[in-house]
C-alpha cells in the first residue's frame, strides 16, 4: 500500500515537473515570435536569433569571451546602419548620430539592461532616469570641474614623483617592471585620494597590490553575468561570506570592496556627526560634500553613497590606468612618434594622441522603451573616418590643418552629452601629467609585451571596464 502511494506521489511529481518544463517551453516560444514579429522593433534588420533570445549576447559575451555582440556585428557583418542586436535592444552605426543619441539637450533615460550590469544599482552611473541623474550629477558637478582638477594639482604632482621612485627601484635592481600595475596603483591612489581624502597608497604595495588588480578583474568579469542575472549579486550578499568565496574567489573580492566602501562612507558619515558644520571646511572631500548638500535624506544613505562610492573609484581606476598603459606601449613601439614627442611636448597633440586608446560602451533608453546604443569602438574604427583606424597615427591629429578640430565630434571615449564621464577633467590632467612627466625623466623599452596576447594591448573582448 504504501509502495503504491509512493509510486503516485513521484508519479504526479514527474507530471508536475513535465507541466512545468513544457510550459517555460511553450513561454520561450511565444516570447520568441512575438519578439519576431510583434515587438514594436521587429521590422529592424538584424539575425533572427539575436532578436528572438537573449542566448546569442549570452554565448559572445560569457562563454566564448569575445568581441560582444555589438561589436562582431558592427565590426564585420554589418547589415545596415540600424541592426537590432538582442531583443530589446537597436544599435545604430551612424557617428554622426553619436552626438544626438548621447545629447547633452533631450532627455535620455538608461535602460535597466545596461545599467544592471555593474551591481550598482543606486550609484549615478546606473541612474535609469534622466532628471534623478541630473540632480545626482549637479550635487557632485563642482568637484569635477577644471577649477577643481587644477586645486589638485600639487596631489597628481605628488603621485607621479611617488611612481617615479617605485620606477628608480626597478631601474635600480635591472628588473622589468609590469607598468599597468603600477598604472592602476597610481590611479587609484588618485582617486580615492580624490573621493574621500584618504588615499589607498597602492603605490607604496611592493608587488602592485595584486588583490586589488584581481577585484578589478573580477568586477569586469562579472559584468556580462550580473547583466542576465541582476539577482545573482544580491544572492551573494545575503549568503555567508565564505560560502560566496567557495563558489567564486571573484566574488569574494568583488564584496570585499564593497565592505571597504561602506567603511569609509560609514566614517565619513561618524565625521559629520561629530562636526556637523562641514560645509565650514575649506576643502570637504566628496561625500563630506554630498552629506552637506541640500539632497533629500534618501540620497544620502549609507548603501546609495557607498554604490556611488564604488562607482567613482571604480570608474577613476582602471579606466585611466589602460589608456597610460595603452599609449605607453604604442609611443614605445613607434620610436618617430616618441622622437616627435620628445621634441615638442605639447598639450594639445598630447591629448589627441590619447583620444583613440580606450574602449568603453555607452548605451541609453530613448523614445518607447526601445532602447538604441552606439559603441565607441565603432566609432573610432570607422575607417571613413579615420584611416588605418588601428595603427596608432597621431599625425591624423597634429597634422591637420584644424589641429584636429574638425574630428573631435568623432571622439567618443568619455562618451557625450548629459550622461557622459563626469571624471574627463581629472582624466585629461592624469594622463597628461603622468606621460609627460616619465617620457621626459626615462627611456623605457618594452619587455615581453606582445600586442595580441590577450591582456597587453590588442583588443580581445569587451567588458564594462578595460
Ligand atoms: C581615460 C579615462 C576614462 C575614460 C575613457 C572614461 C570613460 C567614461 C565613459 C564612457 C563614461 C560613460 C559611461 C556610461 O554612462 O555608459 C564614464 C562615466 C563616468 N566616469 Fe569616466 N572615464 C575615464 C576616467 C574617469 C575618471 C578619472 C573618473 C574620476 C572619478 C571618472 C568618473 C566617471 C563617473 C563618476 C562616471 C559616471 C557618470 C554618470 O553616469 O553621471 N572617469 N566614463
Amino acid at each position: 500500500m504504501a509502495l503504491l502511494s509512493e509510486l503516485q506521489i513521484s508519479w504526479s511529481i514527474k507530471q508536475w515537473m513535465a507541466c512545468a518544463v513544457a510550459a517555460i517551453i511553450a513561454y520561450n516560444l511565444v516570447l520568441a515570435v512575438y519578439r519576431l514579429y510583434f515587438s514594436p522593433i521587429a521590422h529592424f534588420p538584424g539575425p533572427k536569433l539575436t532578436a528572438a533570445t537573449f542566448l546569442y549576447e549570452i554565448y559572445y559575451n560569457i562563454v566564448k569571451l569575445v568581441l560582444s555582440v555589438r561589436s562582431q556585428h558592427l565590426l564585420t557583418t554589418l547589415q545596415g546602419p540600424i541592426v537590432r542586436i538582442n531583443p530589446w535592444e537597436l544599435h545604430v552605426n551612424d557617428p554622426d548620430f553619436y552626438e544626438e543619441l548621447y545629447s547633452r539637450n533631450s532627455p535620455r533615460n538608461k535602460s535597466k539592461y545596461s545599467a544592471d550590469q555593474l551591481g550598482m544599482p543606486d550609484s549615478k552611473f546606473s541612474t535609469l532616469g534622466h532628471n534623478l541623474l541630473r540632480m545626482r550629477r549637479q550635487s557632485i558637478s563642482n568637484f569635477f570641474s577644471i577649477k577643481s582638477i587644477r586645486r589638485l594639482d600639487h596631489i597628481l604632482i605628488f603621485m607621479a614623483e611617488k611612481l617615479c621612485k617605485r620606477i628608480d627601484e626597478y631601474k635600480k635592481s635591472g628588473k622589468p617592471m609590469k607598468i599597468r600595475l603600477a598604472f592602476q596603483c597610481l590611479t587609484t591612489d588618485i582617486v580615492t585620494h580624490y573621493a574621500f581624502d584618504k588615499t589607498w597608497n597602492f603605490l607604496d604595495s611592493p608587488d602592485f597590490s595584486p588583490e586589488w588588480i584581481a577585484t578589478i578583474k573580477a568586477t569586469t568579469e562579472m559584468g556580462h553575468i550580473i547583466q542576465q542575472l541582476p539577482w545573482i549579486i544580491t544572492l551573494f550578499e545575503a549568503l555567508p561570506r565564505w560560502t560566496s568565496a567557495s563558489i567564486s574567489p571573484g566574488i569574494k573580492l568583488v564584496l570585499n570592496w564593497q565592505d571597504r566602501m561602506v567603511d569609509h562612507i560609514k566614517n565619513i558619515m561618524n565625521e559629520n556627526k561629530r562636526n556637523p558644520e562641514m560645509s565650514s571646511i575649506a576643502n570637504p572631500n566628496i561625500f563630506q560634500a554630498l552629506l552637506d548638500s541640500d539632497l533629500p535624506p534618501q540620497e544620502k544613505t549609507l548603501n546609495r553613497l557607498s554604490q556611488e562610492a564604488q562607482s567613482i573609484v571604480g570608474a577613476g581606476a582602471d579606466t585611466t590606468a589602460n589608456a597610460l598603459t595603452i599609449t605607453t606601449f604604442h609611443l614605445l613601439s613607434n620610436p618617430p612618434v616618441l622622437q616627435k614627442l620628445l621634441a615638442e611636448l605639447e598639450r594639445q597633440c598630447l591629448i589627441h594622441m590619447l583620444n583613440l586608446t580606450s574602449l568603453l560602451l555607452n548605451n541609453c533608453h530613448i523614445w518607447h522603451e526601445t532602447s538604441v546604443a552606439m559603441t565607441s569602438t565603432q566609432v573610432h574604427h570607422n575607417e571613413d573616418i579615420f584611416p588605418n583606424s588601428w595603427d596608432f597615427v597621431p599625425e591624423r591629429w597634429c597634422d591637420r590643418l584644424d589641429g584636429g578640430r574638425g574630428l573631435e565630434c568623432y571622439v567618443v571615449n568619455f562618451s557625450k552629452g548629459g550622461r557622459n564621464c563626469a571624471g574627463i577633467n581629472l582624466a585629461k590632467a592624469e594622463l597628461f601629467l603622468v606621460l609627460a612627466i616619465l617620457f621626459r625623466r626615462y627611456k623605457m623599452e618594452l619587455y615581453e609585451t606582445e600586442t595580441d596576447r590577450v591582456c597587453d594591448v590588442d583588443m580581445h573582448y569587451e567588458r564594462y571596464l578595460a
